[in-house]
């Protein structure tokens, strides 16, 4: 047996996949062979959903077959409707998809159950999850209930979803990027997750359920809510350089800081960068970009890091009116594509995952009766 522990599985290739290959120490991303610079300027997340889960972009028939099947497929059961509307309005969003998911492979109607390692089962929950977050936010916020909008994208779908209005061109557009850039991002944490699963042969459903949970963590998907709480508090620019020295100070994490791969910056945050700036200057609100620049300033001087995916995303979302706690659920609406990826490769080149410990604790001890512990 190896005496080598990798905490945290750093550096252990417990794999081979074709979706996604990153390259840490280039800052190169790269989805079944296409890099995310070229994704997100020409493609849409329809497109890149195509990509990953098939492993070839679509022709133009097959993009307007699964824009078309996606847009159908958005409707909830009646029971999950009913639950999600029973769910306190303060509750965390990504309890109410983690819970709202699960509780749609029991409700789901016959003929949209999908099979073990079903691609159709894939593309049902892609389309649903903003339904999940719009039924959920828009009674907690007073809104008229969704519309199913058959002839929107998956982009415009999940603003109106969030918001109650359609989304202008460009806050649709920043939107379809975004999620573009957060589709797939080889084994990261929650699609370790969801393979971890998968590879029980347990469902579709089950997989994305662990996936959620997991996404939900402030060091993984859950840092672009704390990027925000982090703004909120330091307020103006000239108190950029105090607050984030005091904190490096008491070794507190930076979040949007860092990565377990990338060496370099993180692609994602250079596009989403513009992105931030693009929507400041079309808002009239460069508050945002001008901190988060600051921020990115002293971190980097201070601690050598990198800005991450997380970085700029919350202030792209938060200039569109998007209420916090709302932006890890929208990695989730673009990560759903990457999760459902590798669920079905890993059916596809199936290995029980069940790595090892190594165990440190006694191994003789004698019982004693409860009656007679000291
Ligand atoms: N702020 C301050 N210091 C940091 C940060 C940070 N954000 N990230 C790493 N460091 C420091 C650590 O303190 C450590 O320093 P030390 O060697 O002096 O103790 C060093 O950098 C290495 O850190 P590790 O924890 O070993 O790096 P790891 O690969 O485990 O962490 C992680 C990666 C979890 C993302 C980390 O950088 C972090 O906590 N970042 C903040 C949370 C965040 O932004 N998460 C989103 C990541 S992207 C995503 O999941 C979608």
């Amino acid at each position: 047996m190896p005496d080598v522990v990798q905490r945290g599985l750093e550096d252990v290739v417990a794999l081979e996949s074709k979706i996604c290959f990153i390259d840490g120490h280039k800052g190169r991303l790269i989805y079944r062979g296409y890099d995310i610079r070229e994704l997100a300027e020409h493609s849409t997340f329809e497109e890149t959903a195509y990509l990953l889960w098939y492993g070839r972009l679509p022709t133009g028939p097959q993009l307007a077959d699964l824009t078309h099947r996606l847009a159908a497929l958005r409707t909830l059961p009646p029971r999950v409707v009913e639950l999600v509307d029973r769910m306190p309005a303060d509750s965390n969003p990504m309890d109410v998809l983690r819970t709202a998911v699960s509780a749609l492979a029991i409700f789901e109607p016959g003929e949209l159950r999908p099979g073990p390692s079903s691609i159709g089962g894939a593309q049902r929950l892609t389309a649903v999850l903003p339904t999940i977050l719009g039924q959920f936010h828009r009674r907690r916020a007073g809104l008229p209930p969704l519309e199913p909008k058959p002839s929107w994208s998956h982009a415009a779908y999940l603003l109106y979803a969030l918001l109650d209005r359609e989304g202008s061109a460009l806050e649709t557009r920043a939107i379809d990027v975004a999620l573009i850039l957060h589709a797939d991002h080889e084994l990261n944490a929650s699609t370790f997750a969801a393979r971890v699963t998968a590879s029980t042969l347990s469902d579709l459903y089950s997989a994305v359920t662990s996936a959620v949970g997991t996404l939900k963590g402030p060091l993984h998907g859950g840092a672009n809510e704390q990027v925000m709480r982090l703004l909120a508090e330091i307020d103006s620019v000239d108190r950029v350089e105090t607050v984030i020295k005091s904190k490096l100070a008491a070794h507190e994490r930076i979040m949007g800081f860092g990565h377990r791969v990338y060496k370099v910056e993180d692609p994602r945050a250079t596009i989403l960068r513009e992105w931030s700036r693009k929507i400041g200057e079309a808002k009239h609100d460069l508050h945002y970009f001008e901190l988060l620049r600051k921020v990115e300033e002293i971190v980097h001087r201070e601690k050598g890091l990198y800005p991450n995916v997380d970085f700029y995303s919350g202030s792209i979302y938060a200039l569109l009116g998007i209420p916090h706690d709302l932006f890890t659920p929208i990695f989730a609406s673009s990560r759903i594509a990457g999760w459902t990826a590798h669920v079905l490769e890993e059916y596809d080149d199936l290995r029980l995952i069940r790595p090892t410990a190594r165990y440190v604790g006694s191994t003789d001890l004698s019982y004693v009766d409860v009656g007679r512990r000291p």
